[in-house]
């Protein structure tokens, strides 16, 4: 029987080379998107079928559920990866900011689990694939609620895994680093609402990360190999690291104490280490052209 997997966010990024993956495994796909009348690729490959879904909109969670279980039969898996970033200074947002970055990221993904789990139980069999991130166990300088929303999916995830266990669900986690997507463009929210101007001299610390998001960021079919990975791993291995930069980070979470990587962040994020970081990706690129 083919399977079927249930993708959100395949617009773009890691969703979009996810849905690619499992097709050329001969997956059906559900390679579902909120504008899906701008796709001119996905929806005409054999065995894929892109519906309207917008995590925050329940209404659209159901159909699509609803239009992926009429066309293929099943769900076999589900990758909850629609998400984006809030990033800057806390006290710079509004409540709608705030707010619209758990809706997306944490309540959205917690609907689409809630609303395909009836079927996976039923089935005794799937596996639920949360894209989290590094950022969901490490933590930057100005990604407060960035963070926070990805500390979320990370315990929801390690707790939902035991009562789904029962029922033969899976739950997997994927911590990706940095990945060239959209998500360092028009994915992220950086609208200071408030016009708070106090922690304007922390810019540099964001513009270094933008910085080192142009250099060392890891390709998103990486990460879609990672999800695939994952997704057929009957093992009880629960997180999937991606990228360099995420396995070290993490390790230094690990073995550090929070007083230590407090100091190795700000030393990282201060002002001689962003002066360098920018001469010596200036020279890199002027070397590659
Ligand atoms: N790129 C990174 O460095 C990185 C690192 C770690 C984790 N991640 C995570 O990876 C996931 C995918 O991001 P990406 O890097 O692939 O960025 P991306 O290319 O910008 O993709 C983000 C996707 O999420 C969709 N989306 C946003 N809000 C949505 C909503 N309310 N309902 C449904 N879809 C929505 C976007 O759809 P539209 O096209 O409609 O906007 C787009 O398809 C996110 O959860 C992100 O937090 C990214």
């Amino acid at each position: 029987m083919t399977r079927t997997v249930l993708i959100t966010g395949a617009s773009s990024g890691i969703g979009r080379e996810t849905a690619l993956r499992f097709q050329r495994e001969g997956w059906n796909v559900a390679a579902t998107m909120r504008s899906p009348e701008k796709e001119t690729e996905l929806d005409r490959l054999p065995g894929v079928v892109c519906p309207a879904l917008d995590v925050t909109r329940p209404e659209t969670i159901t159909a699509a559920i609803d239009q992926t279980l009429a066309r293929f039969g099943h769900i076999d898996a589900v990758v909850n990866n629609a998400g984006y970033g809030l990033i800057g200074p806390f006290e710079t947002f509004s409540e709608d900011q705030i707010e619209r970055q758990f809706q997306t990221n944490v309540f959205g993904l917690m609907a689409v689990t809630r609303a395909v789990l009836p079927h996976l139980r039923a089935q005794r069999d799937g596996v639920i694939v949360n894209v989290a991130s590094f950022a969901g166990r490490s933590i930057f300088p100005y990604y407060s609620v960035y963070h926070a929303s990805k500390w979320a999916v990370e315990g929801f995830s390690d707790s939902l895994q035991y009562e789904l266990k029962p029922y033969g669900v899976r739950v997997k986690i994927i911590e990706p680093g940095i990945v060239k997507t959209e998500f360092w463009g028009r994915s992220t929210d950086r609208a200071n609402a408030t016009g708070i101007t106090a922690y304007d001299e922390g810019q540099p610390v964001l513009d270094l990360i933008d910085e080192a998001a142009g250099v060392i960021a890891t390709l998103p079919a990486d990460v879609a190999e990672a999800i695939w990975r994952a997704t057929n791993d009957q093992s009880s291995r629960q997180r999937y690291v991606i990228g360099v930069d995420a396995h070290l980070t993490l390790m230094a979470r690990k073995v550090l104490s929070d007083g230590m990587y407090r100091t190795l962040m700000t030393t990282l994020f201060g002002r001689r280490p962003v002066a360098t970081f920018r001469k010596l990706t200036a020279d890199l690129k002027r070397r590659a052209s």
